[in-house]
């Protein structure tokens, strides 16, 4: 009986198959630019802004020239953000990167604590919240969990489709704040309901930071160390924004172009970070590493090491998608600045956490990848590691399950989503909608009887 369909299903997945095959010479010939790129490999030009700005390479005579990568928030370094919270007592530097990245300048020490404020006082859910949604749909993934939160905070706003400043700003410091909780009660339900452990729901604290609460939220205990919260709070910073180009923002964007209400735009967001080309490589590259320690017995032997890569590379390894997960940007050639900085916290913690040989086995991917792409691809493109590649064994060493690794990314991000969002409709509002060329010639209607 349960097989009652299986032949008609397999038919019907057949045949739609066949009816999603575009020959790859055809994008060439009608010029279509393929994933919004050019052939050179850039990113088309589809707009304007003032928020994030990545650099990647130089075109140099026409030529695209690889450089190593710089990534900006509002004209400020994403490195000198990270290393200027160091100096502060209250480090706070999440809640600065926010700011800036909705208000466009750096937050005097008063305005600063102001805005932490009125994040405070925004943390905690509506009432019965974690209960009737949270509680109630536990999927197996905590980004949807997160997505379909975000979608029902629509109904408890009292102007939720509004379009004003007063409501875009309203809505923008209650989601930053209120994203901490949800992803961490997302995954306490998922604990207690999928592996029957103890419901573990602490309130957020005011005298808590956003990485501060995370922290203390996530945990049966509410512990963590100063070390533990700085590490926390530099990553969400180095997360926060990337331009308007990248999938999430751009998805921010044209959701946002039509009108559309903030947790709309945002739960679309949320779905374009999960995939495990975007903000879910930071899972695949742990599972990646997992399939590599498992792999290559000793860590110095490069040889072990470039084969198990280029199996991976060839489909035979790992998930047989020839994809190294961590590796490769749509923008950056030599350098993604932000796995620059990761790779320094994954070392002090990896040092603090007795787990130095990890840490090399990394290294040794990281120098060893770029080559073996070249070697199997043929590909002329350079290859570094991105933002993901030492995420997750930074958020492994803070003892951070595997499952809210991409809700993390989101946590930061929704900062530069939000930014995106206001600017889209404030700067020059039209709609997006760009072009498909259809291939299939027209056809007469044929009555059911004659087919
Ligand atoms: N492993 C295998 N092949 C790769 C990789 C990689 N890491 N990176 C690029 N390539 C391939 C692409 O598939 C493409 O092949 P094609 O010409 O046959 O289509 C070719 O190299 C050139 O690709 P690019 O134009 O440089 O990259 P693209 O912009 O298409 O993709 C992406 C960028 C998705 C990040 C890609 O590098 C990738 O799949 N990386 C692995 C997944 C990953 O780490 N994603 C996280 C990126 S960071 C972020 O989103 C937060």
């Amino acid at each position: 009986m349960k097989n009652k369909f299986a032949k008609l299903k397999k038919e019907l997945c057949k045949q739609a198959i066949e009816h999603a095959q575009i020959p790859p010479e055809l994008y060439h010939k009608f010029n279509v630019k393929r994933g919004l790129r050019n052939d050179d490999g850039s990113g088309v030009l589809v707009g304007l802004t003032e928020i994030g700005s990545v650099l990647g390479y130089e075109i140099i005579d026409q030529e695209l020239v690889p450089v190593a990568g710089r990534l900006l928030y509002r004209g400020y370094d994403v490195e000198a953000l990270a290393r200027g919270a160091r100096t502060r007592k209250r480090r706070l530097g999440y809640e600065e990167t926010a700011y800036l990245l909705l208000f466009g300048e750096l937050p005097a020490n008063k305005q600063l604590e102001q805005f932490n404020e009125l994040l405070v006082d925004s943390r905690e859910l509506p009432k019965n919240f974690s209960r009737d949604i949270i509680m109630t749909f536990t999927p197996l993934n905590v980004m949807n969990s997160l997505a379909s939160s975000v979608l029902s905070l629509y109904a408890r706003d009292p102007d939720p489709d509004g379009l004003s400043p007063e409501t875009l700003i309203r809505q923008s410091i209650e989601l930053i704040a209120k994203f901490p909780p949800l992803i961490a009660y997302s995954y306490q339900a998922l604990m207690h309901k999928l592996y029957k452990k103890s419901l573990v729901i602490h309130t957020p604290q005011v005298m808590y930071s956003t990485a501060e609460n995370f922290l203390y939220m996530m945990r049966a205990d509410g512990k963590f160390s100063e070390l533990e919260a700085r590490i926390l709070d530099e990553v969400l910073i180095l997360h926060a924004e990337h331009g308007g180009g990248n999938n999430s923002t751009f998805t921010t964007r044209v959701v946002s172009s039509t009108g559309s209400d903030t947790y709309s735009a945002i739960a679309a967001a949320i779905g374009s970070l999960k995939g495990p080309l975007h903000g879910g490589a930071n899972i695949q590259v742990f599972n990646m590493m997992k399939h590599i320690k498992d792999a290559v017995s000793n860590i110095e032997d490069d040889a072990a090491v470039i084969e198990c890569l280029e199996d991976i590379l060839n489909k035979k390894a790992f998930d047989n998608q020839g994809k190294l997960y961590g590796f490769g940007h749509a923008v950056y050639t030599i350098s993604d600045p932000r796995a620059i900085c990761l790779k320094e916290t994954a070392e002090e913690l990896a040092k603090d956490k007795g787990r130095l040989d990890e840490f090399r086995l990394y290294c040794a991917v990281e120098r060893l990848a770029p080559e073996s792409f070249e070697r199997v691809t043929g590909k002329k493109k350079k290859i570094c590691a991105n933002v993901d590649f030492y995420s997750g064994f930074v958020y492994d060493c803070l003892g951070i399950p595997v499952e809210v690794y991409t809700p993390l990314f989101a946590m930061a991000r929704v900062a530069g989503w939000l930014a995106h969002r206001i600017e889209e409709i404030y700067a020059s509002p039209r709609i997006i909608r760009p072009a498909y060329k259809n291939l299939t010639s027209p056809r007469e209607y044929i009555g059911i009887k004659e087919r």
